[in-house]
């Protein structure tokens, strides 16, 4: 049966997810706004769009959320990006009231849905929906780890001179100023990254990745929105196709890693049913001491969103 997939928030992330999970024909979109006629817009375009790319969009685009009921998947990317010089942080207060408000519409349509978090700072934003949606823990995921891995391959693929597919790697903690990329486990075919990067290279490769997103809201004047689309496309195929694929992502976490009632980047097996499965790394010293800052700031930012965890 063919899934459904509501989109909410038809800005630059939102109508980029739903154009890769079109052209990956995961499912039907419907695009959710509330600014004017521009879901309808996207959605006329991305169904034109189609013709030229020859699959079958099912695309509409809607301000009632009535429109959403019994979708597979609910993806939020509602609310304010990042402007230059600005962190994910600093849009905590203005995103958590829109996160709360559209988690719950959605949820109240489709109570049995997956829910995947764009809105940031993201971890804390998976708590806001957690909250307000009443959506089992598991069913909840963020868009973090598979993002940034991504970003933390191709800096390794530029310094290894090797095609981008080559490259795999991890980036876990929080997705923002403290996330913790661990290119000591990345490889390329197999081969340990160290073994062909430089200490040097690997650290320039880690601090690349951490200012990834901010080094393209500088550059741009607003966030990125290419690859965070791929990348959320990437999670719902995972989910939809029952896949049991392990892919970075803020997941829910008790006593797993140190963190206590929060959502944070791990890798997590994921199904149809959300999350199966954490998976737990061994760590070095310095890996530990970066994902215990991560967890300490997602805990101080739950507890200025109201959200418990300090
Ligand atoms: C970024 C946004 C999606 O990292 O947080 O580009």
């Amino acid at each position: 049966m063919r899934k459904k997939i509501t989109v909410i928030g038809a800005g630059n992330v939102g109508a980029t997810a739903a154009h890769c999970c079109l052209r990956r024909e995961l499912g039907e979109i419907v695009l959710v706004d509330v600014t004017g006629n521009i879901p309808e817009g996207k959605a006329l375009d991305l169904a034109q769009a189609a013709v030229l790319e020859g699959h079958a969009a099912r695309v509409r685009g809607t301000a009632d959320y009535a429109d959403t009921a019994g979708s597979d998947i609910v993806i939020i990317t509602a609310g304010v990006s990042r402007k230059p010089g600005m962190s994910r942080d600093d849009l905590l207060k203005t995103n958590l009231d829109i996160v709360t408000r559209v988690t719950a519409q959605a949820a109240e349509h489709s109570p049995e849905a997956l829910f995947i978090i764009a809105s940031n700072p993201v971890d804390v934003m998976c708590g806001a929906a957690l909250q307000a949606g009443h959506v089992p823990c598991r069913r909840i995921v963020g868009l973090s780890g598979v993002l940034d891995a991504a970003r933390m391959r191709a800096f390794i693929a530029g310094y290894a001179g090797v095609p981008l597919e080559a490259v795999q790697g991890m980036v876990i903690g929080e997705h923002g100023e403290f996330m913790v990329p661990l290119p000591r486990l990345a490889s390329i075919n197999g081969i340990p990254a160290p073994v062909l990067l430089t200490a040097g290279q690997l650290e320039d490769v880690r601090k690349s990745t951490v200012s990834g997103g901010a080094g393209i809201v500088s550059l741009l004047g607003y966030s990125a929105y290419y690859a965070p689309g791929m990348a959320l496309a990437t999670m719902v195929e995972a989910l939809l196709n029952d896949s049991g694929n392990i892919l970075p992502c803020s997941v829910y976490l008790e006593n797993r890693y140190g963190a206590r009632g929060i959502f944070m980047c791990v890798p997590a097996r994921l199904n149809a049913q959300g999350v199966e499965e954490i998976i737990e790394l061994e760590l070095d010293e310095a890996e530990k001491t970066a994902l215990d800052r991560s967890i300490a700031n997602i805990g101080s930012n739950m507890a200025k969103a109201g959200l418990n965890p300090a």
